[in-house]
């Protein structure tokens, strides 16, 4: 076909040969003979061998993988391109050569390429072996007669089957070497690491075409400023997910930012419209910083931008107030940040939000060093969070002044300002005039 009947695009439809043991269809109904009885087996009588897992000692990497890489597990690191996710494998196989045999193929760039890089980032040594080949063919070989312990792929959309006429990227081809690389990682237990570029648009396929077959899957995610990076983890068969890493990209590569929460602590200003919360990712309690700004609206419709939290939520945490307290939000703009990346989904910052935007509206900043955790109902009263200790620890780590939660939170302390309902919160503003208006 020459012209896509749904996109307009020329020339676009690519032939893919179907794999015939990946996709053949199966035969209709069953060919009599073809199968056996098969013995089957309680778990009792099954054994475990322990495997030790492979520490890279780049704590914000190992934690984030499940306390290291499972042996014989194939796992994806992905991201946006030149997020570093390049540079970040070169650092942990750099430091795994050094205990494990590990062998990089370099797919996208030359060996020269990634020597300049290493040489940047101080890391080459005698152990840590590169090929720059793309024939997953190859690759399977070598792994199958060498046996590492790691084989890193960067990356798998430059990869091809030479047997393929397809190109590399499409979906075919990632399914298919995928399906190889898995096969190569359990039957040979090695671990492989391949890394995927998300792909907006276009001809390549993306992660998500992978996601369901590998092991596990980590998103490496940017925020300009700080040059922060953060590792995800969203899918992992071997540990636990939604755990974050922390890294800096400086000019010597990645550095792992052990300390986020001083980090954001520091960036924080005591000013009208900041409030710190705290979320749980995964098993961390991070300390962050929601800010907000109240401006007089100069537009029939007014403004609603939210930027790591649910658009709703806010929304509806504006009309609550509203509705409560009288205070005239629909005739306001209202922008709502969280600090340093990072998106809340918990319905504990909520307090903080409602504060956030109290304390820009009358222009009055809270007590220094001020955090809020606490659930806002739709009538307008404070609800508890549970399982608030991990944050509240965190909290006590960092001088955290004074603590807003709901009158009914379990806590006693003399910094703790408890709450009844959202009538309670004008009072922390005080007689002050309304700049905004
Ligand atoms: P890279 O690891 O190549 O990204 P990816 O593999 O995800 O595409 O990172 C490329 C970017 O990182 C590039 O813009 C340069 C920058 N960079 C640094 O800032 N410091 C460094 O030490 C290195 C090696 C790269
Ligand atoms: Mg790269």
């Amino acid at each position: 076909m020459g012209c896509c009947p749904s996109c307009q695009e020329w020339d676009s439809f690519i032939e893919e040969q179907s794999m015939p043991s990946v996709t053949a269809k199966t035969p209709k109904g069953m060919v009599p003979g073809s199968g056996k009885k098969l013995a089957l087996k309680s778990l009792n009588d099954v054994s475990i061998t322990h495997q030790p897992r492979l520490l890279a000692g780049i704590h914000e990497w190992d934690n984030v993988i499940g306390g290291g890489i499972m042996p014989g597990s194939l796992l994806v690191l992905t991201g946006d391109p030149g997020i570093g996710k390049s540079t970040l494998l070169l650092h942990v196989a750099y430091k795994l050569s050094e205990k494990y045999k590990v062998f990089y193929f370099s797919s996208e760039e030359s060996l020269e390429q990634v020597k300049q890089r290493a040489s940047r980032i101080n890391s080459i040594n005698d152990k840590l072996l590169f090929s720059d080949q793309a024939q997953i063919e190859s690759i399977i070989e070598t792994g199958q007669m060498e046996k590492p312990d790691i084989i890193i792929i960067d990356s798998i959309q430059n990869c091809f089957f030479s047997a393929s006429h397809t190109f590399p990227g499409t979906v075919g081809q990632l399914r298919e070497t995928s399906f190889a690389l898995m096969r190569l990682a359990k039957e040979h237990n090695i671990a492989v690491i391949i890394t995927c570029h998300i792909t907006k648009e276009g001809q390549m396929a993306g992660p998500k075409t992978l996601e369901h077959m590998v092991d596990g899957v980590f998103y490496l995610q940017g925020e300009d400023r700080w040059h922060t990076r953060i590792l995800r983890s969203v899918k992992n068969r071997f540990g636990a997910i939604h755990e974050l890493g922390f890294f800096a990209m400086t000019h010597e590569g990645m550095e792992e930012v052990p300390h986020i929460n001083q980090y954001m602590l520091d960036e924080t200003a005591h000013a009208p419209g900041s409030v710190l919360t705290s979320s749980l990712e995964g098993s961390r309690p991070l300390l962050l910083e929601i800010q907000a700004l109240i401006v007089p609206t100069k537009f029939n419709v007014p403004q609603r931008v939210v930027t790591g939290l649910d658009h709703k939520r806010v929304v509806l945490i504006a009309a609550i107030l509203e509705k409560y307290l009288h205070i005239k939000f629909s005739a306001h703009d209202i922008f709502v940040k969280v600090s340093g990346g990072i998106k809340i989904n918990e319905s504990s910052a909520d307090l903080a939000i409602a504060l956030a935007l109290l304390s820009s509206y009358f222009q009055d900043a809270l007590p220094e060093k001020a955090m809020a955790l606490g659930e806002l109902s739709l009538t307008g009263s404070i609800k508890p969070i549970n399982g608030i200790e991990p944050q509240l620890k965190e909290a006590q780590k960092f001088g955290i002044k004074t603590l807003f939660v709901a009158e009914s939170q379990k806590l006693s302390d003399r910094h703790v300002v408890k709450l009844k309902n959202v009538y309670q919160l004008l009072g922390l503003f005080g007689t002050k005039q309304v700049a905004s208006t």
